[in-house]
This record gives C-alpha cells, sequence and structure tokens, in this order.
C-alpha cells in the first residue's frame, strides 16, 4: 500500500460542504412528520391514554398508540436475534418497561403541527416499583447462555499468591449520543418497506426489519448512506425504526421521525453500569501467577444484553490460574447495546488498573511488570498470536510520553504548582473478518466501480475501498467510484467489531484482483497478444502489456470494443481462510498519558496523549490516525468526564443534554499523538490488516486513572475521575 496509502477522505468534500445526505435530508415528497411521546414513569402499565386533543389538533394525520395499532405481523412469532433476546415491541401492550419509552406516535402534516399535537397527549399510569440502580441489585445477576464462567488452572489461584490484592472498580452508563440524532424517513411501496435510517448494517436492517413485519429481507429496501457517527447505537434496529413503518403504513404517506436529543439518552441505548472485581496475585519478584476478573452488568427488563467485558483477562497476561465470571441484571431501562470498544474497554479498566496497583505494591515499574508477563501465545486458545508486536507499542510510547522521567513513586513530580503523573493502559480487540461480496467493475469510461452494501458511520470505508481498489487495479484512485450504503448492492457486513477493513478491504482486493485476471484472460485472446502467454500480460491503470514488448498495448476501451462489451465486472464473495484458524488474532495498543494535577484544586491537565497501536498493515494512515484520535478521546471520556446520572426515584436521566453530559472538546487534551507499528499481519487477510477502531478506545482510561495515581497517590476505582474525587 504505497502511492494510495494516504489519500484524502473521498467523502470528505461532501461531509463538509454539506452536500452529503443523511437519512432525515432526504427530499421526500409528501413526508409526513412524527414524534414519539415518551412516558413519564419508568415501571407499570397505562391506566388511560388521552389522545383525542391531539386528534383533533390542526394537521393532524395519526395518533398511534397500544389501543388503536395494527400490530406487525411478526410480533406474534418474533425470532431470536443474535445474542439478545427480544427487542422491545414498541405499542404491543399497555406494559411501561423504562422512563421515556414510546408511549404515542403523533403524525401530522407539519414539523409545527407535529410538535403542538404531541403536547395534548396525557396519560394516566398505574405504577409499579422500578430498579434503576444496579448497586441496589447487583446480587441478583444470572451468567448469560454466552458468557460462560471460565476457569484455567485453580479457581481464584491468585489468593495464594506471596502478594495480592482485591479490588472493585465501577463504571457508570455512558451514551452514544452522535452528532447526527437517530432519524428516519419510513415509507411502504405497496408491502415493502422503504427506509432511509442511521443504521450501521443494512443487512441487518433488513433482516430485523423483516422479522418485525412478516417479510423477506430481500423485500426490505435500506438506505444509509452517510451517517453522522454512531459508535455502536447503530447496531441494533430500534423501536422508533418501526414506530416510523408502522405510522406510514397506517396513513399511506412517507413519515420522517427524529428523536430529540434528550430522547438519546432513554430510548437507543447505552454503555452498561458495571460492577468490577479484580484479584491480582503474583511472586515477590513479579510474576503474575493468578487473576480474578468478575464483573456484573446491567440490562434491561426485555433483553439480555451481554459483551465481552471478563476475556480479555484470560489472555492479556501469562498467568497459570485465571477465572472470570460475567452476569447481567435486569433494571428498568433500555437495554444497552455495545458503545465502542465496548465491554473490553469496560474491563480493560478494571484489569489495567489493577495490573498497576499490583506493581506499586511489588515496586516495580508497570510496563517493566506487564513485559515480564507478556503472553508469547494466546494463553487462553493455547494458540499462537497471527501477530503480536505489543512490546514495540511500550517502547514506542515509553519514548513519546518521556516515561523515562516518571518515578515510581507517587507525588515526587512537580512542574510549577501543579503534580505531575505518567500512566499507562494496554488495550486490544479481536480481530474479525466477515463474509463480504463486493462487485468490481471496469467501466467504458475509464473508472473502477466498486459496489458492496456496507456502510460508513465515519471511519473511512469508502476511502480505504477506494485505495485498495486503486493500488491493486492501477486505476488513479479519483476514476474510483464506490457504491455502497444501500440494499440492492453485493451483500456487505454490519459495520461494527471493528472488522470493516478486514472484511470489505479483502472483499475488495480480492474482487479486483479477479477482475484485473478477466481483463487479462480477455487481452490474451486478441489479436495483439497473439502467441503471449497470460502471464506474459501485465495490467496497469486501465492497460494491458506485454510485459516482454511494451509496444503490445490495448486499452480497456478498445478491448470493450473488439468484445462488444460496456463493461467488465466480477462479483465474489470473500472469507476467512481454514489457516487463520489456527491463530488467535488480536489488534493491541497502548495508552499513555501526562497528567498535571493542581492538588488545591483538584483539577486534572492532559498535557500529552500518546496512543500506539499495533493495527497490521495501515491501509491509509489520515482515516487510521483520525479513528485513533477519536477512540483515544472517547476513552478520555470514559475516564475524566462520561456518565449518565440518574434521579433513581424517578428512574429518569438528569444530564439528558450536551450541556451537563460531559465530552472531551480540543481545549481538554493539550497534546495527542498517535503512531502505528504498520508492520502486516501475515494470516490475517490478503492486507495483513487488523481491527483498529474498538482497540483505539480500550485502555484509555486506565492509563488515565494510573496517571492521577502517579501524580498524587489517589487510586480512583469509579469512573469518571472528577475532581471531587480527588481532593
Ligand atoms: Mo462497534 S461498538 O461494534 O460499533
Amino acid at each position: 500500500m504505497s502511492k494510495t496509502s494516504n489519500i484524502n477522505r473521498v467523502d470528505g468534500f461532501a461531509k463538509v460542504t454539506g452536500t452529503a445526505t443523511y437519512s432525515a435530508e432526504y427530499k421526500t415528497p409528501n413526508v409526513a412528520y412524527a414524534f414519539l411521546v415518551g412516558s413519564t414513569i419508568a415501571k407499570g402499565r397505562i391506566k388511560s391514554i388521552d389522545t383525542k386533543k391531539a386528534e383533533w389538533a390542526p394537521g393532524v394525520l395519526a395518533v398511534i398508540t397500544h389501543l388503536n395499532v395494527d400490530k406487525p405481523a411478526g410480533y406474534e412469532h418474533p425470532k431470536e436475534r443474535g445474542n439478545l433476546g427480544q427487542p422491545l415491541q414498541i405499542f404491543k401492550d399497555d406494559t411501561i418497561r423504562y422512563y421515556d419509552q414510546p408511549i404515542a406516535l403523533v403524525i401530522a402534516d407539519t414539523f409545527e403541527r407535529m410538535q403542538y399535537a404531541a403536547s395534548l397527549i396525557k396519560a394516566e399510569y398505574l405504577k409499579e416499583e422500578h430498579t434503576t440502580e444496579l448497586q441496589k441489585v447487583k446480587e441478583k445477576g444470572k451468567t448469560p447462555e454466552r458468557a460462560k464462567d471460565y476457569n484455567r488452572g485453580i479457581e481464584d489461584g491468585y489468593k495464594n499468591a506471596e502478594v495480592f490484592l482485591e479490588e472493585e472498580y465501577i463504571i457508570p452508563t455512558e451514551v452514544h449520543n452522535p452528532m447526527e440524532l437517530a432519524n428516519i424517513i419510513a415509507k411502504w411501496e405497496g408491502n415493502k418497506p422503504i427506509l432511509y435510517t442511521k443504521s450501521q448494517g443494512v443487512e441487518g436492517t433488513r433482516k430485523s426489519v423483516g422479522n418485525v413485519f412478516g417479510i423477506a429481507p430481500e423485500n426490505v429496501e435500506v438506505h444509509s448512506e452517510y451517517l453522522g457517527g454512531a459508535f455502536g447505537m447503530g447496531l441494533h434496529t430500534w423501536p422508533y425504526e418501526i414506530a416510523a413503518l408502522i405510522g406510514s403504513k397506517k396513513i399511506g404517506r412517507p413519515v420522517k421521525l427524529v428523536l430529540h436529543r434528550e430522547q438519546m439518552f432513554t430510548n437507543v441505548g447505552s454503555r452498561p453500569y458495571t460492577i468490577q472485581k479484580m484479584g491480582l496475585g503474583a511472586t515477590k519478584e513479579g510474576k503474575l501467577t493468578g487473576l480474578t476478573h468478575e464483573a456484573v452488568a446491567q440490562t434491561s427488563n426485555y433483553e439480555d444484553f451481554t459483551e465481552a467485558t471478563v476475556n480479555m483477562s484470560r489472555f492479556m497476561y501469562d498467568c497459570a490460574n485465571v477465572s472470570t465470571r460475567y452476569k447481567i441484571v435486569e433494571t428498568d431501562t433500555c437495554t444497552p447495546i455495545w458503545m465502542r470498544g465496548p465491554g473490553e474497554a469496560t474491563g480493560s479498566f478494571a484489569l489495567e488498573s489493577a495490573i498497576d496497583e499490583l506493581a506499586h505494591k511489588l515496586n516495580l515499574d508497570p510496563i517493566d511488570f506487564r513485559k515480564q508477563n507478556h503472553a508469547d501465545k494466546d494463553p487462553e486458545l493455547n494458540k499462537p498470536w497471527s501477530s503480536k508486536y505489543l512490546l514495540e507499542c511500550y517502547d514506542a510510547g515509553m519514548e513519546r510520553i518521556g516515561w523515562k522521567n516518571r518515578k515510581n513513586k507517587p507525588g515526587s513530580v512537580k512542574e510549577g504548582d501543579w503534580f505531575v503523573g505518567y500512566g499507562m493502559g494496554t488495550g486490544t480487540f479481536g480481530s474479525f473478518r466477515n463474509a463480504t461480496a463486493v462487485k468490481a467493475k471496469f467501466s467504458a469510461d475509464g473508472s473502477l466501480v466498486l459496489q458492496c452494501s456496507v456502510n460508513d458511520m465515519g471511519p473511512g470505508t469508502a476511502t480505504m475501498m477506494t485505495a485498495i481498489g486503486a493500488e491493486i487495479t492501477g486505476i488513479p484512485s479519483e476514476n474510483v467510484v464506490i457504491e455502497m450504503g444501500r440494499s440492492g448492492l453485493p451483500k456487505g457486513p454490519t459495520q461494527g467489531g471493528s472488522a470493516t477493513t478486514s472484511s470489505v478491504g479483502s472483499a475488495v482486493h480480492d474482487a479486483c484482483n479477479l477482475l484485473v485476471s478477466k481483463a487479462l484472460g480477455l487481452a490474451a485472446e486478441n489479436k495483439t497478444f497473439k502467441g503471449v502467454p497470460i502471464t506474459d500480460l501485465a495490467f496497469a491503470n486501465g492497460t494491458i502489456t506485454s510485459k516482454k514488448d511494451s509496444k503490445k498495448t490495448i486499452t480497456l476501451q478498445a478491448l470493450f470494443g473488439t468484445n462488444q462489451l460496456d463493461e467488465l465486472s466480477v462479483e465474489n464473495e470473500s472469507k476467512g481462510s481454514e489457516e487463520a484458524k489456527k491463530y488467535s488474532i488480536y489488534s493491541f495498543s497502548v495508552h499513555f498519558v501526562k497528567v498535571l494535577v493542581n492538588p488545591n484544586l483538584g483539577k486534572i491537565r492532559l498535557a500529552h496523549v500518546v496512543s500506539c497501536a499495533d493495527i497490521g498493515t495501515v491501509i491509509n494512515q489520515k482515516t487510521s490516525a483520525g479513528q485513533m484520535y477519536g477512540g483515544a478521546v472517547g476513552g478520555i471520556g470514559m475516564g475524566l468526564m462520561e456518565s449518565l446520572e440518574i434521579d433513581h426515584r424517578f428512574g429518569r436521566p438528569i444530564n439528558n443534554n450536551f450541556a451537563d453530559y460531559h465530552v472531551p472538546v480540543n481545549a481538554d487534551i493539550e497534546k495527542q499523538e498517535v503512531f502505528f507499528v504498520n508492520k502486516k499481519d501475515p494470516i490475517s487477510n490478503p492486507m495483513g490488516t487488523k481491527g483498529l477502531g474498538e482497540t483505539a478506545l480500550v485502555g484509555m482510561a486506565p492509563a488515565i486513572a494510573n496517571a492521577v495515581f502517579n501524580a498524587t497517590g489517589k487510586r480512583v476505582r469509579n469512573l469518571p475521575i472528577t475532581l471531587d474525587k480527588i481532593l
């Protein structure tokens, strides 16, 4: 990946000039406007709902509640979906399962009339006692089918160690809240639903909408071409999307529904509140001998949400005795959903804080301690790593952050009035490759067209596809056309789990190579190359040339002409190899931070942040660095700011806006750097890439906690690290 390794974001111009079309922006004749009215209690039943005034208000086209809804056919026989249970079936009955759960859909001919009418809906409830506080019900956990207890060696073996610690770590509920609100335009053509919606997976949306309405996925049309961020919230098809479809069917017109910012805090998932216990034991010299990681996380009262919170503890370090246990507990909230870095980010806060704490107890440098316990192969599955350059990440970060200035004794370095602390945390994430179909096409106008239904929530998928296609075919990147983000194209995967480049990139790679071979095959039959074996033909930038005699040459266009073709295309499905299954394929990252802490004010400044990652081959330095910066910033939010505060008396969020729910901004980070090892993984896929999006976040929050400890001697085990916790 040379010439193309630093091309600009191909959709950048459209995005920054406002010409990119987001779901709710599609020009749709006759569109009606909808609003979801939410419940004002957290649990109970709807006793009565008065919709009359709203129905009589000017311009109102429909008011839909559980009393008058035409229930979708699939409500009767809901299908299991992934590792979740059953999604909330909107308007199915009078049950209230969480605060702000939709109880009515109001549709009117204008936005203003819709809003006015929605304000006229009045409901009375039969309240039941709710629970939104995990701490109060944490004993009621159940082990999900997919997250069985794990033991290697002696169960809870850390207790036998010469030196050990047991600590509890807490992360609060966090919300994704991308800038672009959850939004949809829904319409029907006969029995065929058409959705312009915010989703991370076109095919997944087709499937779940098909399930709800009892329609084959092939008959569901989905457009999700541009997304203004998602961070995991687009991995679900949410009740609001079903509501818009129900509404559109009812009124026989397209319906536009955009959630309010407040509803983004209640209705489209969250990172679950999680309580973790770590037990770590080592010899006096610093060899880890036991590790136990337990987590209890919230789910909703209608779905089992499960994530890989404790999994990293099984393979991150070389340790003979490892136990992990994971439980989920029902709370009366919307179901959580993977939020960038998901469970691994949560888990890394406990593991990487505890490792730092044990290193301190042993009076060891925390990096020396980690290196001493480096896992040379995967100790969980007993397989070799496909590639692992974690040690390079440690060294690169130490150099850049100035680790040599760190003292093991907390509070021993000062700059003026500020205590200086250095901390680091390790991250990792599985690197996956999902089956992906791509069509690659040479057109008569000299362009290369690449088609796949995958979409791009922001990482730069189209740019990555362009770079790979251009590299293989020699077609200049400005002549590569990407068609993506809608149904009807060859089936791409959901954009999630940091797998898009490895999955879609590989499929582009394979399809383009097949396309070049096809072009060479066609050329070999042309009289220009009479007697020249196909192996002596080379393809570059739309022209086929004999390697032995560069005068023998023919353009694709000429070839199209001779063969009476308009285009030359290949459609191919690409997936992981059997060989790859013999290896453990993971990305690795290490985050380093230098903090300055003012002991009088409790203020924490991030003077310098460095994130180093082993993500295999870097396809595009710019978009990859962008991903790494963004993920690291997400981890900084987790470490220092983010927490959805609930008033448990009412089960409702207090800080449901961007003024009160804090996320980091530029001014919060004084200097930020990223570094990639950029060495090809020989196993993962043809390009040698591994995942990036999640590991960019995993390990950052503990790096901050560890740095704050190094600066102040205060160990904060409940995120976020706000100033009250260090005063
Ligand atoms: Mo990612 S949390 O799989 O969008």
